[in-house]
């Protein structure tokens, strides 16, 4: 079923739980990601980005494609559709109109009172549509040419004023991970992942989950976060087992053979994070 993130986030919060959000590309991503899901009996976030979107065909394409999917696949677990780094209040409701059951306005870059205003102004709109919000506060660190851009964490005051400002349904604060996949030390800052867990509100969600040892993200689970955002691990999977396909399969050309050969390596990798909830 389609619903939004509040009840599936508030409980795992309650049990100490995460739930997984993975990127969806295309059809083919958001199928092994959704069959994966039900088999395995877990509640799951798709995130879209903005430039997936675009590359999908636009906003109703990606929901008609989820909703449609979760009809002829007999999906049974519960399924959020949610707009991930939205870049403005327009495109935030854009995703709501759609039937997205989940937004997330990005304006971390921003000064805090411009981002709780833009942000306040979505929780406005998608509370009456019941669909959930999430935004970021602190800024991330970037990989740019494999070179590592730090950004700064958050404050534990600036993220529950943050929070109480704008009533979102989620926060993501910075705490050390970056997007992409990070070979080196990571400073992830686990003592102020547990401050917030005690003093906000409101469940936690990481990004920049992949190039991280299970152990790391347990630990962060241990810590207090509840959602941990997964995308570059999965291309990453896909990619090296298509490359090895293709090599081996010159002769191949059924382009359903050649995207197949990456199918089993999504299942395996959303398997893996899964399984730090056990
Ligand atoms: P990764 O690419 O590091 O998994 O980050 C994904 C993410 O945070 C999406 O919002």
């Amino acid at each position: 079923m389609l619903v939004n993130s509040k009840k599936m986030l508030l409980n795992a919060k309650k049990k100490g739980e995460v739930v997984f959000h993975f990127n969806i590309n295309n059809l083919e991503w958001t199928k092994c990601i959704l069959e994966k899901c039900d088999e395995l009996k877990v509640p799951v976030i798709l995130g879209v980005s903005e430039s997936a979107i675009k590359y999908m065909g636009g906003y109703d394409v990606v929901a008609s494609l989820v909703y449609s999917l979760i009809v002829d696949l007999e999906i049974k677990t519960d399924v959020c559709l949610h707009l991930d780094h939205g870049k403005s209040v327009e495109s935030c409701m854009r995703a709501i109109d759609a039937g997205f059951t989940s937004v997330m306005l990005d304006m971390s870059n921003k000064p805090y009172q411009e981002n709780v205003e833009k942000v306040s102004e979505v929780v406005k709109y998608a509370k009456n549509n019941d669909v959930s919000v999430e935004a970021e506060i602190g800024s991330m660190g970037e990989l740019k040419n494999n070179q590592l851009e730090k950004g700064t964490n958050t404050t534990l005051e600036d993220c529950v004023r943050f929070v109480q400002d704008t009533k979102v349904d989620s926060v993501a604060p910075s705490v050390g991970t970056v997007h992409g996949i990070y070979k080196g030390e990571l400073n992830i800052d686990y003592k102020l992942i547990e401050n917030l867990a005690n003093e906000v509100p409101v469940p936690l969600v990481l990004h920049g989950g992949s190039g991280l040892d299970i152990k790391v993200l347990k630990k962060c689970k241990e810590a207090g976060i509840t959602k941990i955002n997964i995308n570059s691990d999965i291309q990453d999977a896909w990619s090296k087992a298509v490359r090895e396909f293709i090599e081996k399969n010159k002769e191949v050309i059924d382009p359903r053979k050649i995207i197949g050969a990456g199918f089993d390596a999504i299942k395996e990798t959303v398997a893996s994070k899964i399984n730090i909830n056990k």
